[in-house]
């Protein structure tokens, strides 16, 4: 399986203010969820990541090798970013178009390339939207032929920030059953999110960013037991352990059916 480490990674956009404080991470394994109040750099550390922007100081390594002698392009088809906001990634006005355009420019013949935009417009139920203009669909619909133009390239990682914003319980369950899915095919999956529930649903180990810096990190219900830590980043936990506080009910509960169990104990 692929991995990403960082060591001592800095980044400023401006001279006045740093971003990234100097994060040291090893991200490998488990599904990966990144939290953290706006502005935290989450967003700045995944294009990092990514080689979008290069570090101001310190290191990325993916599988062990330095990512600055890379380019962008190299990068792309091992790091797949799904950005924040469609409208920034999405530029063709044809939806297939759109999902073949990452495949073509990793070197795919035109006809794999189009397999692959299919099968990845399928996995997202939008097979029917093909020939349709990205532009006349809602916003949650771009958002998903966002995640469908970084599957059709199956890199070996995928970043979603912040992927469950405007999606409704369906869209949300979609995104959690592909996340479950390319983990299951050998996939790194990081994924920066706003969503606390849908962060202790659906990932293994939990990062929290404040400020530039890693606040905690370490497997979700350790990380969402620290109530007073993430109060300290603005962050809550998730409702189903709220609820269970209310309740009278001690202790972290990460979904709605642990905090079920509980309350029929
Ligand atoms: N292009 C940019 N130019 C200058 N400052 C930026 C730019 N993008 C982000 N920032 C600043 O960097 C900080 C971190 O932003 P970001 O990485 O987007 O955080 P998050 O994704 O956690 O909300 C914020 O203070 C933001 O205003
Ligand atoms: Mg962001």
């Amino acid at each position: 399986m692929a991995k990403l480490e960082t060591r001592g990674l800095h980044f400023s956009y401006t001279a006045e203010k740093k971003v990234l404080n100097g994060i040291d991470l090893i991200l490998e394994g488990p599904p990966t969820a990144i939290v953290g109040q706006n502005g935290a750099g989450k967003t700045t550390f995944v294009k990092v990541l990514k080689g979008l922007l290069r570090p101001s100081k310190g290191s990325v390594y993916f599988n062990g090798e330095d990512i600055k002698d890379q380019t962008v392009a190299q990068l792309s088809r091992h790091i797949g970013l799904i950005f924040q906001n469609p409208n920034d990634q999405i530029f063709k006005n044809r939806v297939l178009d759109e999902v073949m355009f990452g495949p073509s420019n990793i070197g795919a013949s035109r006809d794999d390339a189009r397999d692959q935009a299919m099968a990845a417009l399928e996995r997202l139920g939008l097979e029917d939207e093909a020939d349709a203009n990205p532009y006349d669909l809602s916003l949650s619909e771009r958002k998903l032929i966002a995640v469908a133009s970084i599957l059709a390239m199956d890199p070996d990682v995928l970043i979603f920030d912040e992927p469950t914003m405007g999606q409704d319980f369906e869209g949300k369950d979609l995104l959690k059953q592909i996340i479950r899915e390319e983990h299951a095919r050998g996939k790194l999956i990081l994924c920066i999110l706003h969503d606390m529930d849908f962060a202790a649903d659906v990932f293994d180990r939990t990062i929290v960013f404040n400020q530039g810096n890693v606040l905690l990190d370490g497997p979700t219900r350790e990380v969402f037991s620290q109530k007073d830590i993430l109060e300290s980043a603005f962050l809550e936990q998730p409702s189903p352990t709220q609820i269970a506080r209310v309740l009278g009910l001690d202790g972290c509960y990460l979904t709605d059916a642990e905090l079920i169990a509980a309350l029929k104990n």
